[in-house]
């Protein structure tokens, strides 16, 4: 009789590359000393029982397309208008989503509010806690607030007895919190390693297409590479959703990465406070709520974060270098865009800032990486440069090229309609985004073509 084949492979913990032996660097992410060995006995399938798994339990023949109906197509509206925006417009039936982000960031907290409204429509939600006791969810969501009776939860991490569960209740709507702690008996490595992950994200999958269960996954993120990236389940999920912020600030930000149903540029802020999260409606006075009046080098800029213009407020300090190498740091945006900006003030204008330390921020721990946001730090860096403050009330944007010109952005409309509605009274933008536009009542737009014509105006 042949013995069960028993293999070990390394898996890359960061991205799930596969390889038979041990290697220092991962070929697939470039990433150092993420290769760990995983036992892999795979269950020997019968023919037959191959034929059915990969059928989902019955036998589908193939559809002509123009008959393909959509009536299951409708959404389940969550009612967090924030979450379900960044999911194309509620939850499709059958998708299979995984919300990722650093541990204790408010992945649990997000998804019991979502079940609590759900639970509220009178949806069938189940919620599946591997990591919480009974008691500690109870304890979560007496902070959210009264729950209705159709919300039921369940503490297990062994994956038949939740896919029994879940084939027994068929509800419309399950959380797993997290994938991490999921085990399936057939694979032999640890909860959280690459291939647990995989398998039960697998069985997840068929449960959600075969069932048109809408299933939620949890998924941590840990740069330590003892527990499987989510990235490695990225491409099985129709849907990716990253959920970030500073931990010490209050707001969150959840984030589109990958949607089979929507745009994945959306974004929904939430702050956390006391009774959980809270939907920020309007991000760019939450943004600009602590910025100071008649400061040199701070200007409020405009970033267009999916379809929505947010107002942020971009702070730069430029002073004389003590050493050898100016100092350059850029918080919340990419430090080499600081560098080449600052090269073409040099260059361009004449400024002598090639001995400064120079430090960019955008207030608020925001990530922002949109090149309309050039023109912002350049007019603070030069603000900051000549302790000259910046008008309070004007808004600037714009991206900014090599040769000093400022060039069009999109969507300059909205971001001047953001401003007017929060009471600023100029928009600095570029010169080709103003001749397209149609005169605008009640703000004044300024045109400009190079980085020179937006000093002078300081
Ligand atoms: P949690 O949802 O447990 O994070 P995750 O599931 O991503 O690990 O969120 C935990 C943090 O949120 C924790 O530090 C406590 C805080 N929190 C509040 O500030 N207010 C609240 O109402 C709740 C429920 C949590
Ligand atoms: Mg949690």
């Amino acid at each position: 009789m042949a013995k069960a084949k028993k293999t070990t492979v390394f898996f890359c913990q960061e991205c799930g590359y596969e390889s038979s032996k041990w290697m220092g660097q991962c070929p697939g992410c470039k990433s150092w000393n993420t290769f760990v060995e995983e036992s892999l006995s795979t269950p020997s399938l019968s023919g037959r029982e191959k034929t059915k798994a990969v059928a989902f339990g019955e036998r589908r023949e193939p559809v002509i397309l123009a008959q393909v109906s959509l009536e299951r197509e409708e959404r389940i509206q969550i009612g967090i208008g924030e979450l379900d925006r960044v999911l194309g417009g509620g939850i499709v039936p059958g998708s299979l989503t995984l919300v990722g982000g650093d541990p204790g960031i408010g992945k649990s907290t997000l998804l019991l509010q979502a079940c609590k409204n759900l639970a509220e429509q009178k949806k069938e939600v189940l919620y599946i806690s591997g990591e919480e006791s009974l008691k500690q969810i109870k304890i979560r969501a007496l902070r959210i607030g009264e729950f209705s009776d159709c919300l039921k939860l369940l503490c297990e991490t062994n994956l038949s007895l939740i896919e029994d569960t879940i084939r027994r209740l068929k509800p419309q709507v399950v959380i797993i919190d997290s994938i991490q702690t999921m085990y399936h008996e057939n694979v032999s490595a640890a909860p959280g390693s690459v291939s647990q992950v995989r398998e039960s994200t697998g069985v997840f999958l068929q449960l959600a297409k075969g069932l048109g269960v809408s299933i939620f996954i949890v998924g941590h993120v840990t740069k330590e590479g003892t527990v499987a990236g989510p990235r490695v389940l990225e491409h099985m999920v129709d849907t990716v959703l990253y959920f970030e912020g500073d931990r010490h600030a209050s707001y969150r930000i959840l984030r589109g990465v990958k949607n089979r149903f929507g745009s994945t540029n959306e974004i929904g802020v939430f702050e956390m406070g006391q009774q959980g999260l809270t939907e920020v409606t309007n991000p760019s006075q939450f943004m600009l709520s602590g910025k100071p009046m008649g400061a040199s080098g701070s200007v409020v800029a405009c970033s267009m974060e999916g379809t929505r213009p947010m107002l942020i407020e971009v702070q730069a300090l430029v002073c004389s270098s003590n050493f050898g190498i100016p100092r350059r740091q850029a918080t919340g945006t990419d430090l080499n865009r600081l560098n080449l900006l600052m090269a073409v003030l040099e260059k361009r204008v004449g400024l002598q800032i090639s001995g400064q330390d120079a430090y960019v921020n955008i207030a608020g721990g925001m990530r922002l990486q949109e090149p309309a946001l050039d023109l912002g730090i350049v007019m603070a860096i030069v603000s900051s440069y000549k302790n000259r403050p910046i008008e309070d009330r004007v808004v600037v944007f714009g991206e900014v090229g090599l040769s000093g010109e400022v060039r069009s952005v999109s969507m300059a409309e909205q971001r001047i309609q953001e401003a007017k509605k929060l009471g600023f009274t100029t928009c600095i933008i570029p010169k080709a985004c103003k001749d397209n536009l149609q005169p605008m009542k009640g703000i004044e737009v300024i045109g400009v073509s190079n980085v020179r014509e937006a000093i002078d105006l300081i």
